[in-house]
């Protein structure tokens, strides 16, 4: 079948998949804060030794990004930093004497919003207080994103100081006929000069977030930016699908959906960006990533041991996950749990001294399973079943085993070359609760 087809075929509402189940077929129902701190409690007497992840959400900006999909808060008041610190460190001191004791870190990661909204000196007040006195641990992953607008040298000095070793940069695209319609502005040499400033402090590695099927993109245009990006040649890039979900984000309606390229044309920029990340010495990883040879993601995912969580991929692997901040979401591998969505009831809880959870789901066996086999779709393309694979599932992959998307060989699922840009398609035909229950009205972005 010709590519178009396939995508006029497959391209259709579908989760990301960092997580089973996706949040909005959690069990709230069934779920209280009570329950997810006893869950958590006894995850952390059986894994504490091999440490935490942590994600601090620090949703800020000081303008709307058009595009873009997280959890933010618009504002030039910088008053608002200390206050937000103060109640991220209370619900860290209330996670701390949930646990008994201040967990190891393993790997941290700071985003939002716009984390170097906050000025170098706050983010230092915040992290050395979360490391206490002994910091973070010399083999811990610490990574934050930056807008490369207003990151400072004061930024990443500190935060090397602390520790840091990984830097993300929000580019999205240069195209500055893009840069108008999503308000979003950057150039080049800005993100050069702070690439190579990064690297001479001796951060590791650094990460470009890309989109494709951006408002007003268009080939041409898409070139430029990979060119400019692979001269500056960063060591990791997430070439991201643009999410469409303007009946979530009301800013994605500063443009309308003519503006956007949809279907074959959006698919062509994907196609195009990726020979040409390939070309230039990039490993395509799981979905979405790509890698030069000598970054820890790619050596993670050659000895099978990338891991998905929801701050994307890693190649860190912990079993508890901390979400702080406002909309954050943490995993203790059998319960997870997301805090309040806006900025006000986050701290009004927490300076009620309750954890801001607002929702949560507790993992059955069956979501347990289901969660292991799109892990493992996602992290390493293939799949292997004890037992003989579900009917159901063989059944809603067979059209795609017929379009030469997946292989099913006896008791393993294995995503074909063609079916790597359906990834979130094949997970889907696992997603047990998907199938139960059809969502009524649109919940997720297009797959492609
Ligand atoms: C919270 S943003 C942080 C960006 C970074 N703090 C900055 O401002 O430079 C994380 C990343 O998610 C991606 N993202 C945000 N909205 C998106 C959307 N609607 N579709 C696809 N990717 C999106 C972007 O690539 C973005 O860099």
């Amino acid at each position: 079948m010709e590519v178009a087809e396939l995508l006029r075929k497959y391209n259709i509402a579908a989760p990301r998949y960092t997580s089973y189940p996706t949040v909005p077929y959690w069990d709230n129902e069934n779920f209280n804060e009570a329950q997810w701190k006893g869950r958590l409690a006894e995850a952390y007497r059986e894994h504490k030794d091999e440490g935490i992840s942590l994600y601090i959400h620090l949703p800020f900006c000081e303008s709307l990004c058009t595009y873009c999909g997280c959890n933010t808060r618009i504002t030039k008041n910088h008053s608002v930093e200390l206050p937000y610190i103060d109640a991220l460190l209370k619900e860290w001191a209330m996670y701390c004497a949930l646990l008994g004791e201040r967990p190891k870190i393993k790997e941290i990661h700071l985003g939002g919003g716009t984390p170097t909204f906050f000025s170098a000196a706050n983010l230092k007040q915040l992290l050395e207080t979360i490391a206490g006195a002994t910091h973070f641990d010399k083999d811990a992953s610490c990574s934050f994103e930056g807008h490369p607008d207003n990151t400072t040298e004061a930024h990443l000095q500190i935060l090397r100081d602390l520790g840091f070793r990984r830097l993300s940069l929000g580019i999205q695209d240069f195209d500055p006929k893009v840069q108008f319609m999503i308000n979003r502005y950057q150039t080049p040499t800005q993100v050069h000069e702070i690439t190579k400033l990064s690297r001479k402090m001796g951060y590791q590695s650094v990460n470009f977030d890309l989109i494709y099927g951006l408002p007003g993109q268009t080939k041409e245009g898409l070139v430029e930016t990979i060119i400019d990006v692979i001269a500056i040649r960063p060591d990791r890039i997430a070439f991201y699908s643009y999410a469409h979900v303007p009946w979530i984000k009301a800013g994605q309606r500063h443009f309308t959906e003519r503006d956007i390229p949809q279907g074959d044309e959006k698919f062509a920029l994907y196609q195009k960006g990726r020979e040409m990340l390939v070309a230039a010495g990039y490993e395509e990883i799981g979905m979405d990533h790509f890698a030069l040879k000598t970054d820890s993601l790619y050596i993670a995912s050659k000895q099978n041991k990338l891991h998905r969580n929801f701050m994307g991929y890693t190649d860190q692997h912990t079993h508890i996950l901390l979400g702080l901040g406002v909309s954050s979401i943490s995993d203790c591998d059998t319960a997870f749990a997301q805090n309040a969505k806006t900025v006000e009831e986050y701290k009004h809880l927490i300076q009620d001294e309750q954890l801001a959870v607002q929702k949560g789901h507790l993992l059955n066996a069956e979501d347990l399973q289901i969660r292991k086999h799109i892990l493992r779709l996602m992290c390493q393309s293939n799949t292997c079943f004890t037992d003989d694979i579900p009917e159901e599932v063989v059944e809603r992959l067979q059209p795609m085993v017929d379009d030469r998307l997946v292989a099913i060989r006896s008791k393993e699922v294995k995503i074909l070359p063609l079916g790597r840009s359906f990834l979130r398609n094949v997970c889907m035909a696992f997603d047990n609760r998907l199938w139960k229950k059809q969502p009524q009205t649109q919940l997720f972005s297009a797959s492609i």
